[in-house]
């Protein structure tokens, strides 16, 4: 049995920040792994859980992080210090999370990656990318000589959704909110302020729209979506609301259809192994933010904000 202590970030209260304890290191069941944590995404789901405005919330005090990297200390299934992400089963949403320096994850949220990874890249690449693939690939399955608004151009899924479209061949039009993320839109798409989202911007409707802001956003970008286009909605940074006039969209004809990774994400698991290779090679570009877990309100700031440019990533070292 692993004894000791470790350094955990325990929210307390919905709605105000987590403080840092010293804790006993969890302990494992027989059908779970613990993990020594080199680092841990702070993504928008760990916001949601920080609010208490979510679908699946723990019981207070929780451990929040939803996604993880680490060593395996002690599993059933994994040689120790074989480096791992985890993800899913209720991590950081239904039991305590990755925000700490020991963890435990379900065997089952536990996947190997390669020896050497970049623990950052490994913590947070895997939702981002994933989701991308699917809007890009299943969902609005675009094709070669399509053109496609991709909104959130700068931020991570919109990065690399903007940058999976233009490998499918199709043209991009990227949309960000603000013109200092302008600069952030991979080469190759044409960027675009959502403040500007019109006919006159954005040329000849479009094939398809993945959107990852939502709010304000999401209704202007679907008017420019041609009848019997495609939309893909993955994300809601800038407002979780939607009113929709039901004549339009009906006269629109086109259909508004939800990428999740919580039902994706073991389909994609080997797609995500090809696209941290990708990643880590460069050959597609993941900006990524990191904090030491001293740091943890700079970092959740820079995403609440919209200020982080793509991913933001706690490190425990
Ligand atoms: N469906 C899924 O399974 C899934 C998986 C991964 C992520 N997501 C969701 O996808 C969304 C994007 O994730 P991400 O990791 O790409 O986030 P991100 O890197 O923070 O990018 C989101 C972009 O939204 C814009 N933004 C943020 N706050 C804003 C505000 N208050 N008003 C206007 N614009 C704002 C910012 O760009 P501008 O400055 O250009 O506006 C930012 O670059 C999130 O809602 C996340 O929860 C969903």
């Amino acid at each position: 049995m692993t004894t000791g202590t470790s350094r955990a970030l325990v929210l307390e209260r919905f709605g105000s920040p987590p403080r840092t304890l010293r804790r006993p290191l969890p302990t494992r069941a027989a059908d779970e792994t613990l993990l020594r944590v080199l680092a841990a995404q702070v993504g928008h789901l760990d916001l949601n859980v920080l609010d208490g405005h979510f679908g699946i919330l723990p019981s207070l005090p929780f451990v929040p992080g939803t996604e993880a990297c680490g060593t395996v200390v002690a599993s059933d299934v994994h040689p120790e210090g074989t480096l791992v992400r985890v993800r899913g089963a209720g991590l950081g949403l239904s039991r305590d999370g990755g925000w700490a320096e020991h963890a435990v994850a379900a065997d089952r949220a536990v996947v190997p990656v390669p020896p050497g990874t970049d623990p950052a890249l490994a913590c947070c690449f895997f939702s981002a990318a994933g989701s991308a693939w699917a809007a890009v690939h299943d969902v609005a399955a675009l094709c070669e000589g399509e053109r496609v608004l991709v909104t959130g151009a700068a931020g991570a899924v919109g990065c690399l959704a903007v940058q999976l479209a233009l490998r499918a061949g199709a043209e991009v039009i990227g949309v960000v909110g603000r013109q200092a993320k302008r600069a952030h839109v991979p080469a190759g798409a044409k960027a675009v302020l959502a403040g500007d989202l019109s006919a006159d911007a954005v040329g000849e409707p479009v094939d398809a729209l993945i959107d990852t802001v939502g709010g304000s956003v999401l209704p202007a970008a679907l008017k420019l979506v041609r009848p019997g286009g495609r939309a893909a909605l993955i994300g809601y940074s800038a407002g979780r609301e939607l009113t929709v006039d039901l004549a339009d969209f009906l006269l629109a004809d086109v259909p508004l259809l939800p990428v999740s990774m919580m039902s994706r994400a073991v389909d994609l698991t080997p797609v995500g192994d090809r696209l941290l290779a990708e990643i880590a090679s460069g050959e597609l570009n993941l900006p990524i933010e990191r904090y030491t877990l001293d740091r943890l309100e700079t970092a959740v700031e820079r995403l609440r904000t919209g200020a982080a440019i793509g991913k933001v990533a706690m490190t425990m070292e």
